[in-house]
């Protein structure tokens, strides 16, 4: 955010989970087959992500704040199993996600208390947690979710989560580009 042309008093930043270099390529591969058979634009492999908590424009000066916050997260590390693909109709956004897993529940929910505490309560409409990694977006309205659903997404490798990372996000013609900050380690 820029006040008048100004310097940004501000920047975009989420909480996320970033899967290892093996699960990224895989998962590459399964949005530009998904995308060849249902339309939409594949997400770049760097890209992919599993956001735990989106917070928004923040001021960089509640940025010492949001650091001490997420350092006080304690939650222990886990693995997740990607293991299924879905399509929101809302934003014709094509996804990849797991099984419920009691740990990541958890760590969102122990990030989301640790924000609020911090002064830096998410957005109502962030407090549903819906786990996923956007693979594609801009797929047609009309997608099938069932034969989304069915598109092959067996086989990946398993994901040790054992830091979430906090990632500043620059809205530009390409897209999003995104830039890790910090990162947290997990432990019991
Ligand atoms: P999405 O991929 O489902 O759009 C960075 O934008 C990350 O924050 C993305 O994973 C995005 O989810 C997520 N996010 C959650 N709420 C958002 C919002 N209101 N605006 C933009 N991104 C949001």
């Amino acid at each position: 955010m820029t006040d008048k042309g100004g310097p940004a008093a501000s920047q975009r930043l989420f909480f996320a989970l970033w899967p290892p270099s093996e699960l990224a390529t895989a998962l590459s591969g399964i949005a530009a087959a998904a995308t060849r058979r249902f339309g939409g634009q594949p997400s770049r492999r760097e890209s992919l992500h599993l956001t735990l908590a989106f917070l928004g424009d923040v001021p960089f000066d509640a940025m010492p704040a949001l650091l001490a916050a997420a350092r006080q997260v304690a939650a222990p590390p886990f693995h997740l199993q990607i293991d299924r693909l879905g399509f929101w109709r809302h934003n014709c956004l094509l996804w990849a996600g797991c099984a419920p897993t009691p740990a990541l529940q958890t760590l969102a929910a122990e990030l989301g208390s640790a924000l609020a505490a911090a002064g830096q309560p998410l957005p109502e409409r962030q407090r549903a947690f819906a786990p996923h990694l956007t693979l594609a977006r801009k797929l047609p309205a009309a997608t099938s979710a069932a034969e989304v659903a069915s598109h092959p997404c067996t086989g990946l490798p398993a994901w040790p989560c054992t830091r979430f990372v906090l990632v500043a996000s620059q809205l530009s013609a390409a897209g999003s580009v995104y830039r890790p900050l910090a990162e947290f380690p997990l432990s019991a």
